[in-house]
């Protein structure tokens, strides 16, 4: 499950929120995000458009290893340009691939801020910043539209379980949708 969107739109949160979920639920699941992966696997990588595009070949490599191993993974990176997320469905391959977007107006995550990044982009303390002085492509057609400006995260959880069972990667239990 591929989450997309700018930074603050929730990603990662609703990715580790359908991640528990599908625990409790008995199924593997992981998030690969920037907290995981910039860190370690990737920490030679910046901002520019060629680290992001090479940040995303990696990260889809990644994912692919391991749904092939049976574990339903949700992806949470910005991922902002059309033609590398495109990349990422190619090397996915035989696994199933869902492209999510995660649609909250730019002055929301700028207003929630959360690790104060826009504030510094705004301040130029932050080169190519994405939504500031980068681009943001939004997705021409993605499997599912979030809008978690004006949803919350169980509502989010439960939108993208609807798709797993829609799609028959999850059963619908009794009493859970
Ligand atoms: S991506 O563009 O390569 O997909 P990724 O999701 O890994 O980005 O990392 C985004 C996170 O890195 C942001 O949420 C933010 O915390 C941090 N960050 C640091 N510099 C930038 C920048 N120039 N643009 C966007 N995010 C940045």
């Amino acid at each position: 499950m591929w989450l997309t969107g700018l930074s603050g739109s929730g990603k990662s949160t609703v990715g580790r929120a359908l991640e528990a979920d599908l625990i409790k639920a008995g199924r593997l699941a992981y998030v690969l995000d920037g907290d995981n992966v910039r860190h370690g696997l990737n920490s030679d990588l910046g901002f520019t458009p060629a680290d992001r595009t090479e940040n995303i070949r990696r990260v889809a490599h990644v994912a692919a290893i391991l749904a092939e191993a049976g574990i339903i993974v949700i992806t949470a990176f910005i991922s902002p340009y059309r033609q590398v997320r495109r990349m990422a469905r190619k090397i996915a391959g035989p696994c199933r691939f869902f492209e999510v977007f995660l649609d909250a107006p730019l002055a929301a995550c700028m207003e929630r801020d959360p690790k104060g990044l826009y504030n510094k982009a705004k301040r130029g303390k932050i080169k190519h910043f994405t939504g500031i002085k980068d681009p943001y492509e939004r997705p021409a057609g993605p499997e599912l539209v979030l809008k978690t400006a004006k949803s919350g995260v169980a509502e989010c959880v439960k939108s993208l379980k609807n798709m797993l069972i829609k799609a028959g990667i999850i059963k619908r239990r009794s009493g859970d949708i």
